[in-house]
């Protein structure tokens, strides 16, 4: 375990960003890393400390790059490796770090280890992959994309065999029982890295072996594999992290941290979180929130979670029990077209049917709970999105900077983008919503958040701290303490739409001062009685208590 760490992950906040969604400099109807790298001012005013790029190399782009047919290079689409390293140096010079996805599950069927294996057994390339002639091997492995696949195994007529994937059949399934692969791996860590990178978003970790008589994830072979690269990191970029996406209930990501010294990822998403904070404002209940966190299970000291509220694929519901999935879908998705998968393909503005209140509650716990927030692009914007397109499209729109043609996103022919803007007329037209407008109007949802993000930086407690929940008898009130050596946050929140009273446990803290924190407003001091607050629909404070 590196002891020598800055832990600088602890406090930061990430922005997640598809480098083709972003800004298209060429002009060819796709964003580009030019683009990206004109756009790191915009970024970096945001406050967000971490830039996690979507996958940039070379791709058919049939799973939007998460197919991978070439490690080395980006995506001639995107621009080439030069333009990468500048935009690597352009956002060091903003202090602002870069991680980008590390695929090691599966490659693109287009990959030349593919096509080279798929020549026959005796190709030095055929054991890169998984094969059998037997479709029932490994049969307690679920389907992940439940939309498109009916089985993890796919015939190859040239190979005669049939190849295992968990994803996509064009995305065909490495053999990390093989040693070649996991140098392959190796040496494509070390040139990102070498390139300047601060660490990976190690994709579908669960899934890089197989074992009969398993579901196939969560493998000890694969905490070994994930170990090794990490003690790998340790010694040669120290300050880098890994973020692992294990889409698992918290106990089973428990052991990505590591045998309890944090060894594994640094890192890892908190998956069953999300949906809760959708589902608590539904149900106007604390209940389930309270209930995923706590069963939440102590991480190592050096480790933490990740937290986010959207990302670029369906909104999983996953991690949540048949009764709150429908619940979900009823509250979330009442048109089939918006289900993806096992989840649901909408944004964030849309899902709260444009209820700024709502959009501001869901941040203020998503920055305040125990984690490191992950914002998605556009979201900070209230994007709209478009659930006619194909897969995860409709969240992956092009960017809105302006009311220019295409948004100001690129000066190609409408016609010629990756997927059109949102341009339907109505609330999330990009004659409304674009960076602009957002940046102009002082009272934005924007620059609330901006406001936002720069006093949660003056406490480590968001970071840092321990959570404990307070629990007023009404239970429509989320409330919490984060506190982190003299540092005490109060975070109470109403998940209700109508107004709503609490009284609230102080006692430890009479005598305090009780301070809402993006106005410095001092509230009654805490007294021996219990402490009240009247809250508005959908409200949260930040308060932090000083020290009579
Ligand atoms: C997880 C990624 O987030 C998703 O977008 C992708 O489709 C799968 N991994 C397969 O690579």
């Amino acid at each position: 375990m590196s002891t020598s760490h800055s832990l600088w992950y602890k406090d930061a906040i990430f922005y997640e960003v598809s480098p083709r969604a972003f800004k298209d400099a060429n002009g060819d109807g796709m964003g580009d890393f030019q683009g990206l790298t004109e756009k790191l001012d915009y970024i970096a005013d945001l406050g967000v400390n971490c830039i996690w790029l979507l996958p940039m190399y070379p791709s058919p782009l049939r799973d939007d790059g998460y197919d991978i047919a070439d490690y080395y290079n980006i995506h001639p689409q995107l621009g080439n490796l030069d333009d990468f390293k500048t935009f690597i140096a352009e956002a060091k010079k903003r202090n602002l770090r870069v991680i980008a996805d590390l695929v090691l599950n599966h490659t693109s069927d287009q990959h030349m280890w593919f096509q080279e294996a798929r020549k026959g057994p005796d190709n030095p390339y055929h054991d890169y992959y998984v094969w059998s002639d037997d479709i029932q091997k490994y049969s307690g492995a679920r389907i992940i994309f439940t939309d498109t696949e009916r089985s993890n195994w796919t015939w190859d007529e040239s190979a005669k065999r049939f190849y295992w994937h968990r994803f996509f059949s064009h995305q065909p399934d490495l053999n990390f029982d093989n040693p070649k692969v996991h140098e392959e791996m190796y040496k494509v860590f070390r040139f990102w890295m070498d390139l300047g990178l601060d660490g990976f978003r190690a994709d579908a970790v669960p899934y890089l072996y197989e074992r009969e008589g398993t579901n196939c994830e969560n493998l000890p072979e694969t905490h070994d594999f994930l170990k090794q690269l990490r003690a790998y990191m340790d010694e040669h970029y120290p300050e880098a992290i890994l973020l692992g996406e294990a889409n698992q209930w918290p106990e089973d990501v428990l052991p990505y941290f590591g045998d309890g010294d944090g060894d594994e990822f640094h890192m890892s998403f908190h998956f069953p979180i999300m949906p809760r904070l959708y589902m608590g404002i539904r149900q106007e209940d604390r209940g389930s929130l309270e209930w995923i966190i706590n069963r939440t299970p102590a991480i190592p000291a050096n480790c933490q979670w990740a937290i986010f509220l959207r990302n670029h694929d369906e909104l999983t519901l996953e991690m949540v029990t048949e009764e709150e999935r429908a619940f979900m879908v009823r509250e979330y998705a009442p048109n089939p077209r918006m289900m993806c998968n096992v989840g649901i393909r909408r944004r964030l503005f849309p899902l709260v049917e444009n209820d700024r209140r709502q959009a501001e509650l869901l941040h203020g716990l998503l920055l305040s709970l125990p984690g490191s927030p992950v914002l998605y692009y556009g979201d900070e914007i209230g994007m709209g999105d478009n659930i006619y397109l194909p897969d995860r499209f409709g969240v992956r729109t092009p960017m809105q900077w302006n009311d220019n043609r295409n948004a100001g996103f690129s000066n190609a022919k409408p016609s010629q983008l990756y997927v059109p803007v949102i341009d339907d007329p109505g609330p999330y037209h990009y004659q409304s919503v674009n960076v602009e407008a957002a940046q102009e109007n002082q009272t934005s949802f924007y620059n609330w958040l901006v406001n936002l993000i720069e006093h949660r930086e003056r406490f480590k407690a968001f970071g840092r701290g321990d959570i404990t929940f307070l629990h007023p008898a009404n239970r429509k009130i989320f409330t919490y303490l984060r506190r982190y050596e003299n540092e005490v946050v109060l975070v109470v929140a109403n998940l209700s739409r109508s107004p709503q009273p609490v009284e609230l446990d102080l006692s430890e803290y009479q005598g305090y001062q009780v301070m809402e924190m993006t106005s410095n407003v001092p509230f009654p001091v805490v007294g021996a009685a219990s402490y009240q607050l009247s809250m508005s629909p959908y409200s949260f404070f930040w308060f932090y208590l000083v020290k009579p």
